[in-house]
């Protein structure tokens, strides 16, 4: 079975994970210090299989790294390439894969190609991007907005003509009807395949490819909305998913299966399912994975999260293998999205136990396992030009350094000013203070991960939901002789479950709790608790 079927992956915010030269900012040898806590071989460690690494590539940093000037490069803020060199043959050495993030929508206005392009209408690299005349009245050329907020056109003076960005107007788009980019962009993929890369994380897939008319977007029907304003004015039936995207998949697809064990992991931000299941294609000659952001952005509920799972196991085709996660860097972190005074850590446990025993590759987010909360950023530290423009959408609160110990600095950085604030409750939130507690989160991460390594039902069994109480999610996952029964108790009140059989109960999100043979029938879960047992 392919490695990214059973692995955890894990996502590092490369800033905000560790810091070796003191700046204040995250970078590769920082990150490579840190490789033992994220898997030595022994269950001491996190044990996660695959790290995914948020853009290192030479960038003017207007979006992140997610503006590239430069696609075969490191950022000097990060390191050099023979860091990357040096992260990937260790991260080897220790059984984890590195995937990088390839932004293949747009560059930065700083890139060669746009530069070229920009200079004139006769320009070799002019059609590389989306270059149109105004409107008749002098305004953009259509009616399509940037998901940022704003039109999605700016009119550059020098060639009087407008050029497209979908997010800010320092990223421009590429346009992939021209062939040249759809080469230029393979070239790039292939050259860190051949550096050992073993996949990508694909910024924004959907958008890659545009109406080739480039026609108005109508208005959406009433009662649909986006966080963002301006974007959710209308449905983007022109400038996103059109049918063309398929066949660029369908290459890369075959440049992976070229190379062999590497894959692909797509931003598909498509809230309908069966949209967002046709990037899959047929199973085995598209996206080998695709986050499910319909489950990312549930709410907290057992019969919510069923049904999204319930969806995407109607939807994808049979060989297609679902990606779930709850948090990211471009999300608020689910630590603070489904905090409770009282109940908040249980919710943490139960979120953690569901995302690793379902069917499909997990990914967690740098922090989530030592329950790191959302950051208060004061307005004068916002960097995120989201949260310029939308203060209360911004993405800066999950992008704060990682929390290793309780110093100042959290163990991140010497620096005495981090890029981004530490986040709150560092005292407790820490890997020093939970790495030896063995009731913390921490631990109960590295016991579940370790435990799913081990578990053929967990890493490569059937998904069949059951029928149980209200709030409670009840499912089993069976491999060839084994089958376990998993358990979540979303509810603030016990729940009495008969079980068929005799069982014994492997793991619990509560850390009181020892494992062992059940000595009744039925398996008594405890308030916002979650159990697998072993059915004989
Ligand atoms: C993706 C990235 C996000 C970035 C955007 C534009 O959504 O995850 O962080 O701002 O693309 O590249
Ligand atoms: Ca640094």
């Amino acid at each position: 079975m392919e490695w990214w079927r059973t692995a955890v992956f894990y996502e590092i915010y490369v800033r905000s994970f560790g810091d070796a030269n003191g700046d204040g900012i995250g970078d590769l040898a920082g990150l490579i210090a840190h490789l033992d806590y994220l898997n030595d071989g022994t269950p001491r460690s996190l044990g996660v299989d695959a790290l995914w690494l948020t853009p290192i590539n030479p960038s003017p940093m207007f979006d992140f790294g997610y503006d590239v000037s430069d696609y075969r490069a490191v950022d000097p803020l990060f390191g050099q390439l023979a860091d990357l060199d040096r992260l990937i043959a260790e991260a080897h050495r220790r059984r984890m894969r590195v995937i990088l993030d390839l932004v293949p929508n747009h560059t930065s206005h700083r890139h060669a190609w746009f530069e070229a392009s920009r200079r004139a209408r006769t320009d070799p690299h002019r059609d590389w991007y989306v270059w149109r005349d105004p409107a008749p009245d002098g305004g953009p050329p259509n009616n399509w907005v940037s998901v940022f907020g704003g039109p999605a056109w700016t009119l550059d003076p020098t060639t009087g003509q407008y050029y497209l960005h979908s997010f800010l107007a320092e990223q421009p788009d590429l346009n992939y009807r021209n062939p040249a980019v759809v080469q230029a962009m393979e070239d790039v993929i292939r050259f860190w395949l051949d550096r050992g890369v073993d996949g990508f994380r694909v910024d924004v897939v959907h958008k890659m490819i545009k109406d080739a008319a480039l026609r108005d977007n109508p208005r959406p029907p009433a009662g649909t909305e986006h966080p963002i304003r301006d974007y959710g004015g209308f449905q983007h039936r022109h400038d996103e998913d059109q049918p063309e995207v398929h066949d660029i998949l369908r290459s890369w697809r075959r440049i992976l299966d070229a190379y062999g064990e590497r894959t692909m992991v797509g931003e598909v931000y498509l809230f309908d399912p069966h949209r967002m299941a046709a990037y899959y294609g047929n199973g085995h000659d598209e996206l080998p994975l695709s986050f499910n952001f319909s489950f990312m952005w549930s709410p907290w509920g057992a019969q919510a999260f069923r049904e999204h799972v319930a969806q995407s196991e109607t939807l994808l085709p049979s060989a297609a293998q679902p990606v779930y996660v709850l948090s990211s860097h471009d999300a608020p972190r689910h630590r603070t999205r489904f905090d409770d005074a009282q109940w908040g850590e249980a919710r943490a446990r139960l979120a953690a136990m569901m995302l690793l025993t379902l069917r499909g590759t997990p990914f967690l987010y740098y922090g989530e396992e030592i329950g790191m909360r959302d950051g208060v950023i004061p307005p004068d530290r916002v960097c995120d030009p989201v949260g310029k423009r939308f203060p209360s959408v911004g993405r800066d609160p999950e992008r704060t350094p990682m929390h290793w110990n309780a110093e100042p600095g959290a163990g991140f950085t010497s620096a005495a000013e981090p890029w981004l604030p530490i986040g709150p409750d560092v005292e407790h939130v820490n890997v020093a203070a939970q790495t030896n507690d063995p009731r913390s989160l921490l631990s109960f991460y590295r016991r579940m991960i370790w435990y799913r390594k081990g578990s053929a039902p967990l890493t490569r069994g059937a998904y069949r939901a059951l029928d149980g109480p209200a709030d409670v999610w009840v499912f089993r996952r069976e491999s060839p002789g084994e089958r376990l029964l998993v358990a979540l108790n979303f509810g603030e009140t016990p729940r009495a479950l008969p079980i068929d059989g005799a069982a014994r109960l492997e793991l619990s999100t509560d850390p009181a709790r020892a494992a062992g043979a059940l000595t009744t029938r039925t398996l008594a879960l405890g308030p916002v608790e979650g159990a697998i047992m072993a059915i004989e």
